[in-house]
């Protein structure tokens, strides 16, 4: 679905104050997959992101997505019709003074005719459950209001892959989960394949596959569980683990006899409490 091979990038390449963000970045995601990317601020992860949605070309590699090279200039449109993304802030992205209007802003830009909008507004608003709202004014929505809206502009060009940078960070915890709950509803019933960047480690948690960058590298990767047993580096990068992680991982520490990679509380008290 989505392939950065040897990825490279330089902002302001060949200036005198240019800056290096990648350095030789892999990814492979697969259709339907969810990865979270985690890493410290100024890793590389929304430089990565924009990659993805060809917002920007690596200076050496390349990213394919859903078979297209995004350095090709005449199919930008198709990549981003195929990795829709979804920035931090849900104000930035509102486009229009009614719901609906928003969604449909998607679908109209690729000259859709009006009656296949009509359906695919309803479908995406029916999708993040905001449906009842369609002619409420965005502005009055509440912080996971907006960010499920923004999920819905994305869901009305039909994206085969949703890239979500930071998508919670500016939300509180309700809106959080409302945010969550549709973005894995969307990746399990819908089979969209996720790539999610936070700082949050219980929400990376949850994914298939976590990938950790730090200094424009991809330095670890693997399931959740094999990537918080390495609490040891990703405290040098500045990186918590889940909560309940930690607390298992201090248990040990005093001797207790319990596995080093728990994620879950269930887990936890399995392991204290064996039946
Ligand atoms: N528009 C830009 N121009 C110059 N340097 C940038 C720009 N955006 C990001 N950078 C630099 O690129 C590096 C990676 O940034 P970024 O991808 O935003 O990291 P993250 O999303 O992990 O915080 C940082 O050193 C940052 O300062
Ligand atoms: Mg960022």
């Amino acid at each position: 679905m989505v392939r950065a091979e040897n990825v490279s990038f330089r902002y302001g390449a060949g200036q005198p104050d240019e800056v290096a963000a990648l350095f030789d970045v892999d990814l492979r995601v697969a259709p339907g997959e969810y990865v979270a990317v985690i890493g410290p601020n100024g890793s590389g992860k929304s430089t990565l992101a924009k990659h993805i949605n060809a917002l920007l070309m690596p200076s050496s590699g390349r990213v394919v997505v859903a078979g297209i090279d995004t350095r090709d200039p005449d199919r930008v449109w198709e990549v981003r019709q195929a990795a829709g993304m979804v920035f931090q802030n849900p104000d930035n992205q509102i486009v229009a003074t009614v719901v609906e209007e928003d969604v449909a802003f998607g679908p109209e830009n690729l000259g859709m005719p009006p009656a296949e909008i009509r359906r695919r507004v309803k479908e995406a608003l029916e999708a993040v459950r905001l449906l009842e709202y369609s002619q409420h004014a965005p502005y009055a929505l509440s912080g996971g209001q907006k960010q499920r809206l923004a999920i819905a502009g994305v869901l009305a060009i039909r994206p085969r892959c949703l890239v979500l940078d930071e998508p919670t960070a500016m939300l509180d915890p309700v809106g959080r989960e409302e945010v969550l709950r549709t973005v894995r509803r969307l990746n399990r019933e819908d089979g969209i394949a996720v790539i999610h960047i936070t700082q949050d480690m219980e929400e990376a948690a949850e994914a298939d596959r976590v990938v950790v960058m730090d200094g424009g590298r991809v330095v670890l990767e693997g399931t959740p569980r094999q990537v918080f047993a390495r609490a040891d580096l990703l405290r040098e990068l500045g990186l918590e683990v889940p909560q309940v992680t930690e607390l298992a991982q201090m248990l040990r520490a005093d001797g207790l006899d319990i596995p080093p990679d728990l994620l879950t509380v269930d887990e936890l008290v399995a392991a204290l409490c064996p039946s």
